[in-house]
């Protein structure tokens, strides 16, 4: 394995673990960051390493899950204070962005918060952007540098393999469907989407299959987010009302606030598979694949060629 010279790896928040990680995986160097909080709640940070005012490429490793507000204040700190401190390029790898799924203006009067988070990124010295499966890709454009998307679902699609055979992939809404495809053309498999409809002033959702028979099949249902559960829950409904077999779920970011867990447990999903991008605890039900690796690729790329 070839290592990254002069690339340090920054720990950003709720990344302590992915960012020792990356910096093995990758070779590279890992930073220290002292970091506390003034009584008056104010955060502070400060980078300790070797390369600290010589020449170096900054990497900050954060995720924006749990405590979106202050994890997006800190990493845009970390960010300045390697660029005031010698890094020459700072790259920031967010696997899980927050705010990515207020990506347009759905009711008059709201801000378009994805964009708000990719400036302010930029604003602070971060040239390149690397994120995992962010919720609408099309998003990135607004991020005024360069940035890759990886996309992980195939990794995902793939260990559903050893619990289901031959099962349909499918997107909860037409927005999954992207991810879902990729997955499912990398392997060989079916792939379609449920037709999701949400009323914009109750936020009230309801499900319609397609023209797609899942009776008697295995169902793997692909999603970016796991928040409340609620999606999952309701397509897993759907689909085991139309006859479907057996329901795997697999998802990049499982923030699983409050019950969700359980609540997709209870509608009758088998296993939950999902990554490392956010904090996870895995158990019996929820198995936790490391996408470190992956991620070491894109930063590869982006570092050598
Ligand atoms: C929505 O478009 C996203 O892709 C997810 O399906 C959604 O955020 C999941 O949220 P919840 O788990 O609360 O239903």
């Amino acid at each position: 394995m070839r290592t990254l010279n002069e690339l340090v790896v920054i720990p950003g928040p709720n990344a302590a673990s992915l960012s020792k990680s990356i910096a093995l995986l990758s070779g590279a160097a890992l930073s220290n960051v002292h970091r506390k909080i003034f009584p008056d709640g104010e955060i502070y940070v400060r980078l300790e390493h070797i390369y600290l005012n010589k020449p170096h490429r900054a990497l900050i490793v954060s995720s924006m899950y749990p405590n979106q507000a202050s994890s997006f204040l800190e990493t845009m700190l970390l960010i300045d204070a390697s660029k005031r401190h010698g890094a020459s390029e700072v790259i920031a790898l967010i696997p899980y962005i927050a705010f990515s799924r207020q990506d347009k203006v759905f009711l008059s009067g709201e801000p378009i918060s994805i964009e708000v988070i990719l400036k302010g990124l930029y604003l602070s010295g971060a040239s390149h952007l690397i994120t995992a499966d962010i919720h609408n890709p099309k998003s990135l454009r607004e991020f005024p540098g360069t940035f890759t998307n990886v996309m992980v679902s195939d990794i995902l699609v793939r260990e559903s393999l050893k619990y289901v055979d031959n099962p349909i992939i499918l997107a909860p809404d037409i927005g999954a469907l992207e991810r879902a495809s990729f997955a499912a053309k990398k392997h060989g498999l079916d792939f379609d989407y449920l037709v999701k409809t949400r009323d914009k002033a109750s936020g009230e959702v309801t499900y319609e299959p397609r023209e797609v028979n899942l009776s008697g099949r295995n169902i793997v249902i692909v999603d970016d987010i796991i928040s409340t559960g609620g999606t999952i829950a309701e397509s897993t409904k759907v689909c085991l009302s139309r006859g479907a077999l057996s329901i795997v779920v697999v998802a990049t970011h499982s923030l699983f606030v409050g019950g969700a867990r359980d609540r997709i447990i209870n509608a009758g999903v088998k296993k939950i598979i999902t990554t490392n991008t956010v904090p996870v605890i895995k158990d019996e039900a929820v198995e936790v694949i490391d996408i470190s690796e992956r991620l070491v690729e894109a930063i590869r790329e982006l570092t050598e060629s």
